[in-house]
């Protein structure tokens, strides 16, 4: 999208993991949806100065940045390369609504929408399929092995129903019922938590793909929840599946007494979303009345913010 000649933007969301986080990464599938709650927007003007970043994570130039922005260094010299176009007088703007490192797809939105806004900036079409490779690239630098999922999803506009290198499909949660998506305020590592459950595997490698299969399953199930409208179904599903990620180590003590204050204040399930060891959880609530009440003891529990989704439609809070 062009604005001004010289300026451009481009936009990503954050995402939310319903089920199916970790085992994903090993080929179990994982349903997600967008989470337009937390928008991310990147623009970039032409300046005269060397190339320069704006971000609430750092402000400077971007030759200089923090390692943790080695991604977006390594996503523009790609681009430069592809495109054969200049890039050394970019200032490049990044405004961000999605936590950092809380397991709501950041790195994977933030690249998006820098991705699209460099296209948009050269004036060059991107379809779908070249975006998610370059995201995947910057996800390898921030994860290390992702599946895939974040890339697909923070780019998408529709819930997917994903099997890395094999589905990625639009699903439907037309289903009647709240999610409520709580912060711990704890940074997670995504990386860190991929890691550990790799080094789980090769040290007990059939109780850990026990493990994993178990939360393919429980997606599989969670699928059928949603096409029949079962929502205590589904809760229980989810509530499960944070039993098994737990099992993965992937959890944390914040996680786990946010998961069972939901359960005590009548969440139908809840678990941790996204790559753990922090981060977010989320809970499911038949009503918005029990939404509500839900969030506000996830708060009084120790949540730095909450957002209530109503599933099935477009509405966040
Ligand atoms: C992170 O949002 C989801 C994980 O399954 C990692 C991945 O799929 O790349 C933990």
């Amino acid at each position: 999208m062009n604005t001004l000649p010289g300026q451009a933007k481009g936009t990503a969301h954050g995402k939310i993991i319903l089920i199916g986080e970790h085992a994903v990464v090993y080929g179990e599938p994982a349903i997600a949806f967008p989470f337009n709650a937390t928008p991310v927007e990147a623009r970039i003007n032409k300046t005269e100065t060397q190339t320069m970043l704006s971000s609430s994570y750092y402000t400077g130039p971007l030759d200089e940045a923090p390692k943790s922005l080695t991604n977006i260094q390594t996503l523009l010299a790609k681009v430069k390369e592809d495109l054969d176009r200049p890039t050394d007088h970019l200032e490049i703007t990044i405004d961000s609504r999605i936590p950092a490192e809380r397991g709501m797809g950041s790195s994977a939105a933030v690249s998006t929408a820098f991705v699209r806004a460099l296209f948009a900036y050269f004036d060059v079409p991107l379809d779908s399929d070249q975006l998610i490779r370059y995201v995947d690239i910057s996800e390898k630098i921030a994860h290390g092995n992702p599946s895939g999922i974040d890339a697909r999803v923070t780019s998408s506009d529709s819930p997917v129903f994903y099997k890395k290198g094999r589905t990625f499909e639009s699903l439907a949660i037309d289903i009647n019922g709240y999610l409520i998506a709580a912060d711990t305020g704890v940074k997670g590592n995504t990386g860190q938590a991929v890691a550990d459950v790799a080094r789980l595997v090769e040290a007990d490698p059939d109780q850990t793909m026990a493990v994993i299969k178990k939360i393919g399953q429980l997606t599989l199930q969670a699928r059928e929840a949603i096409a029949h409208d079962r929502l205590a179904k589904l809760g229980e599903l989810l509530t499960q599946a944070h039993t098994a990620l737990r099992q993965l180590t992937v959890s944390s003590a914040e996680l786990d007494h946010l998961v069972a204050a939901a359960l005590r204040s009548g969440a139908l399930g809840a678990k941790l979303t996204g790559g753990g060891r922090g981060g977010c959880m989320i809970a499911l609530a038949q009503s918005e009345q029990q939404a509500k009440i839900i969030s506000n003891t996830l708060m009084e529990q120790g949540a730095i913010g909450t957002w209530i989704h109503a599933l099935g439609e477009d509405i966040n809070e």
